[in-house]
């Protein structure tokens, strides 16, 4: 039997990172072998720092609890120890921009759940369903970098996991105005309501940097591999609020879409319940068999019913239906911190091993 891929997380303590351990539990493909923080935790048991802070709703894996924490910032001694890294520390842009480029200087592949280099040119910012040719620019970025099989790349923000799908399910029908609000959850900043009691019946209309991602990454997911370079889709102008809301888990977005080819509410379905790609056909171990459902009760997406679709790795949509205004509405509902983060990552991770790219050291 062939050897698994040897893992390490760097912010293995965080709310991401303990999403990672937690989802790399018994994974066919890949171990976690190194766990990285800030200094504050090097040199400790994992289980003795994360215990009090540990997020999940299943235990610690029985294989981490154990192990050392490292220093994210002592590169070279961590990427010894692996074949690739799964990235989501809470540092200032530059400085992970800085240290994700000295991973993949290592020879090491680095996954990456954070913003700062989703919008280096030559870093692949993928959904593996929607812009899996995005890969192709890694050949780039590792002569740029001056590496053989170390390169970055990087899943995008959680809140457009709940309505970007299904706008590209409808591509051909070529929607080119949307106007989307998005609901999203406390764990998006890494809280729980223990460690964040002022969002119990509170709404907070202001995310730090949410809305622009939330209107210019779906360009970049459409966009196409140019020179060597990823350049951006200008077919759709976006405009969104995101508001902070008083749920766990789930973040939830209502859109309305105009379309220079209207559809009819069924070909919007079809294309939504048909919609599938690489994951799915390669059969990877994260993959949702089917990625996005359509729930057509008037009261789903619930994210108490819904959220967990597909072990989080899927997204529902709901309440499609003509607007006055613009063509349609509708409502979807993705799992922010599976889908929206570490689950995606992992998704990459596997289209990334499948096609190549990313192999023991
Ligand atoms: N939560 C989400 O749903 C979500 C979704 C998409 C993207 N993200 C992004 O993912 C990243 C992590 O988010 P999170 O919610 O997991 O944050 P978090 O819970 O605050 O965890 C932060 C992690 O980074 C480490 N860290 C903090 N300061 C550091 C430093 N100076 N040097 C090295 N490591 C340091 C922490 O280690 P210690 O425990 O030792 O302090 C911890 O492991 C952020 O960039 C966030 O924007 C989060």
């Amino acid at each position: 039997m062939s050897q698994k891929l040897k893992v390490g997380i760097l912010g293995a303590t965080g709310m991401v990172g303990q999403r990672f351990i937690s989802l790399l539990e018994n994974h066919p493909w890949f171990e976690v072998v190194t766990v990285a923080a800030s200094p504050r935790s090097e040199g400790k048991r994992y289980e003795d720092v994360v215990k009090d802070r540990w997020k999940m709703d299943t235990p610690i894996p029985e294989g981490v609890k154990d192990l050392i924490i490292y220093n994210v910032n002592d590169v070279e001694k961590v990427a010894s120890t692996v074949d690739f890294v799964f990235s989501a520390v809470d540092m200032t842009k530059d400085e992970i921009k800085a240290i994700e480029e000295a991973y993949a200087k290592t020879e090491t592949p680095v996954v990456s759940n954070n913003s700062a280099h989703r919008w280096t040119k030559d870093v692949p910012m993928v959904v593996p369903e929607i812009n899996p040719e995005h890969f192709d620019v890694i050949e780039s970025q590792k002569k740029r970098l001056g590496t053989t099989r170390g390169f970055i790349a990087v899943k995008p923000n959680c809140s457009i996991q709940s309505y970007a799908p299904a706008l590209t399910a409808w591509m051909e029908f070529e929607p080119y105005e949307v106007v989307a609000t998005t609901y999203q959850a406390i764990s998006g900043a890494g809280k729980t309501f223990k460690d964040w009691p002022e969002m119990n019946g509170n709404i907070i209309p202001y995310i730090g940097g949410e809305e622009e991602k939330s209107e210019q990454e779906p360009l970049r997911l459409w966009g196409k591999v140019e020179d060597g370079e990823i350049k951006k889709a200008d077919c759709t102008v976006i405009t969104t609020q995101c508001i902070r809301v008083p749920i766990l888990n789930g973040h939830t977005a209502a859109a309305f879409v105009k379309f220079r080819k209207k559809p009819t509410k069924e070909q919007l379905i079809e294309k939504l319940v048909n919609f599938k790609g690489l994951p799915q056909e390669l059969e990877l171990p994260s993959a949702p068999k089917q990625f996005i459902q359509y729930l057509s009760d008037d009261n789903r997406p619930q994210v108490q019913l819904d959220v967990n679709y597909e072990n989080g790795m899927g997204v529902s949509i709901g309440r499609l239906r003509e607007d006055s205004v613009y063509d349609y509405k509708f409502v979807g509902l993705s799992h922010n911190t599976v889908r929206g983060a570490a689950g995606g990552a992992v998704l990459c991770a596997e289209l990334l091993k499948a096609k190549g790219f990313i192999q023991p050291k």
